[in-house]
């Protein structure tokens, strides 16, 4: 039966097929990365290669055959408007710089929105073969297991994700980390946002803080830890990036205090 559920659904189902075909094809790309000449963009840790190019091409082209009236707002390549009302929020390699090195957390991200708004969620771990994989209303999932998160923990019962670059203001980073750590919290980053989101909505982590992040990199993370049962702020959109906040509502509420935002 319709319930008003299927033009989404059907957007969710090519989304994990798109994000486990992307990810076979940087998974080969992955195990030749000795072979890639990245190029510098903004600064010494920001890089990308023919790998992000090559796969963002290939999914702009398969979403453009499945749904041709679709808008897609891409890392690597200038929006695109649709007619439908559904755009397309894609990073086809998030973590370059775990990818260029070696680590095997790096991502496909794809997330989707409508009316502005994320309702559909799809993040693909190649080499870790986890796909996490949301729709709004409809539960989060890893590995098609339905995902829960805990809504009693605190900043201080397991590792918080931070995920600071080089953009980041030295004082701000220098304010957060010693808040966190008066309060028992403790620190893990790895090079993907769109991990650590996962990795919230998973019970991996208790909560995550990026001052600076595109659409691109939490889209589709934001729609998983929703489902997840927790709560996400972004304050950026898709013109401009913005920080970003996760966890149960106790974490959420002490990391954006400790950001120094509430
Ligand atoms: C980056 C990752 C990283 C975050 C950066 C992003 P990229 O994305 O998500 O975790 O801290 O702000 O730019 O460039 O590897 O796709
Ligand atoms: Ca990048
Ligand atoms: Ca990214
Ligand atoms: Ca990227």
């Amino acid at each position: 039966h319709d319930d008003g559920m299927e033009p989404l659904r059907a957007r969710q189902a090519v989304a994990e097929a798109l994000a486990r075909g992307a990810g076979a094809r940087a998974r080969k790309f992955f195990l030749q990365r000795d072979t890639l000449h990245p190029e510098l963009k903004s600064d010494s840790q920001d890089l990308v290669s023919e790998a992000d190019r090559s796969i963002e091409a290939w999914l702009r082209r398969a979403i453009r055959r499945h749904f041709p009236g679709d808008g897609i707002v891409g890392e690597e390549e200038a929006a695109t408007e649709g007619t439908s009302g559904f755009v397309w929020v894609i990073d086809p390699i998030d973590g370059t710089m775990p990818f260029l090195v070696g680590q095997p957390n790096w991502t496909v991200s794809i997330g989707l929105a409508c009316g502005g708004e994320p309702v559909a969620g799809v993040i693909y771990a190649p080499m870790l073969r986890e796909l996490y994989s949301a729709v709004a209303g409809g539960g989060a999932r890893l590995n098609g297991r339905s995902l829960a998160m805990n809504p009693d923990w605190t900043i201080a019962s397991t590792t918080i994700g931070f995920g600071a670059t080089q953009k980041a203001l030295p004082a701000e980073v220098g304010a957060f980390v010693e808040g966190l750590y008066r309060e028992g919290g403790v620190l893990f980053r790895v090079g993907s946002g769109a991990l650590m989101l996962a990795y919230v909505a998973a019970n991996r982590l208790a909560g995550y803080y990026d001052p600076t992040l595109h659409c691109w990199d939490c889209w589709a993370g934001m729609v998983l830890v929703r489902e997840a049962g927790g709560l996400v702020s972004f304050d950026g959109d898709f013109t401009r990036p913005g920080a970003m906040w996760a966890g149960n509502a106790t974490v959420h509420a002490a990391l954006r205090r400790l950001s120094g935002r509430d």
